[in-house]
């Protein structure tokens, strides 16, 4: 019987996989710079964590949770994002306290699960790259989410991208658009669809967030945010503006645009490409936004927070789209070739101490002829190859071979085994 990965997941293999690592590493050092440490959070979580911050609206409440009751009947779920998991271990670990350091800034990665529709860059298991900062009210500090974000996304070769920004505003912006949206929506009912008709009331930005064409054409004409923004938002935005400016960030103020989790207050933004690696227009790639009622609705204590979530997938189709180079970060250094049943312990040997030298080092493995295995260096690229026959066993040496030059000496193993990385120095001079 021959089983087939579950729909929406992939398996990332060697070829693809260095450039998760890469990504993974230039994240870990641009974060590091910007003083970013990293939390791991469980892969699942109780589903309240889940369904009291997206909001129980949203598709990934309605729609989209991988939840499940477990062996002892508790009612859990896959984390379909990051950001709740980190609030709810702020809040366990009582990270708010005034043992840590203001704003307390994390980043995690790992994999994500939601129940969606697979396509170019849409997965049920996908992976996010996310920081969340807490702590600071601070435009500055949205500012530096945002650059932290763009930053990354230049770092590893994207160009091409579009950040779209926005505010939600606060409580009394939320409260007084709400009620002018349903206003607006409500001589529309019967056209709306079943799933608008449902969320008009009980909240009616997720009308704004339809995927519906028709929803779409009505919500056109709505009225925008913007216009209901407080004296207070309105400042907190125009310092996120100012910040972006004073850092020569360009933006597209988007007042339509409204994310997809109900947690958000104030600013939101989502960074874009457009590439056919991911279908029609513009994708999003990494997005996110300030979140101040999160670690009170999570049962901590008034603390507001901003962060970002990137797509691993998305980002590593459109590194490809771009070919952007990947650097080979274990090259082969040598290939030991073996020649005649007699040499594979030393073979063997060798390529412990190459290692233990901290090079890397290959052998055959398959009883190939010698020139088998020195196609084999060849086509693996190796720096060097390591030839020992019946010959050079019996005197205790092996002939090393400069691939680059063609160069080749002779060397006895005693000082192989003793320091390979100061034979190499010795007798090349270069490496
Ligand atoms: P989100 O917009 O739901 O936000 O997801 C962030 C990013 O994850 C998306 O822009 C997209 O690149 C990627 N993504 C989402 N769903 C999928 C999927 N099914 N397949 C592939 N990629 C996907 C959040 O999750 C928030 N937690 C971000 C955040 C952090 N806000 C504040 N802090």
């Amino acid at each position: 019987m021959r089983y087939q990965r579950p729909k929406g997941t992939a398996d990332i293999l060697p070829g693809t996989s260095e450039t998760w690592q890469f990504v993974e590493q230039t994240a870990r050092d641009l974060f590091a710079r910007y003083r970013f440490d990293e939390i791991r959070t469980p892969m699942f979580e109780n589903f309240e964590v889940f369904s009291r911050t997206s909001g129980d609206t949203s598709d990934i409440v309605t729609k989209e949770m991988y939840d499940f009751k477990d062996k002892g009947d508790r009612h859990l779920s896959l984390r379909p994002e990051g950001t709740a998991g980190v609030v709810r271990a702020f809040v366990e670990n009582k990270l708010y306290g005034p043992e840590t350091q203001k704003p307390y800034k994390v980043y995690y990665m790992g994999p994500m699960f939601r129940y969606e529709r697979p396509q170019s860059g849409r997965q049920r298991e996908f992976h996010q790259i996310g920081v969340e900062a807490f702590g600071s009210n601070a435009p500055e500090l949205d500012v530096e989410v945002i650059a932290l974000g763009m930053n990354l996304l230049s770092k590893l070769g994207l160009k091409h991208l579009r950040l779209a920004l926005n505010t939600l505003g606060d409580q009394e912006t939320r409260a007084a658009y709400r009620q002018a949206l349903i206003d607006f929506l409500e001589p529309h009912f019967d056209e709306l669809s079943d799933d608008s008709k449902v969320r008009l009331h009980k909240n009616p930005l997720r009308v704004l967030d339809s995927k519906d064409a028709h929803d779409q054409e009505i919500v056109a004409d709505a009225p925008s945010i913007l216009d209901f923004l407080t004296p207070d938002a309105t400042t907190h935005f125009n310092q996120v503006k100012a910040s972006l400016d004073a850092l020569g960030i360009a933006y597209d103020v988007d007042a339509t645009m409204v994310r997809g989790l109900d947690y958000y207050n104030h600013t939101i933004f989502e960074i874009m490409a457009d590439s056919p690696a991911l279908g029609e227009g513009y994708t999003t790639v990494l997005a996110g936004g300030r979140y101040n009622g999160l670690v009170e609705e999570l049962g901590g204590p008034e603390m507001p927070g901003v962060g970002f979530g990137m797509g691993v997938e998305r980002l590593v189709l459109l590194m490809q789209a771009e070919k952007v180079a990947v650097p080979n970060d274990h090259p082969l250094d040598v290939y030991v070739v073996g020649i005649g049943d007699e040499t594979s312990i030393e073979t063997l040997k060798l390529v412990q101490a190459i290692r233990r030298a901290g090079l890397t080092a290959d052998r055959d493995y398959l009883g190939r002829k010698p020139k088998a295995q020195f196609k084999t260096a060849n086509r693996l690229d190796a720096h060097y190859t390591l030839t020992i026959g019946d010959q050079e066993l019996a005197n205790q040496t092996a002939n090393l071979k400069a691939m680059a030059t063609g160069e080749e000496v002779s060397v006895p193993l005693a000082d192989i085994y003793q320091d390979f990385q100061a034979v190499v120095a010795q007798k090349f001079t270069t490496k």
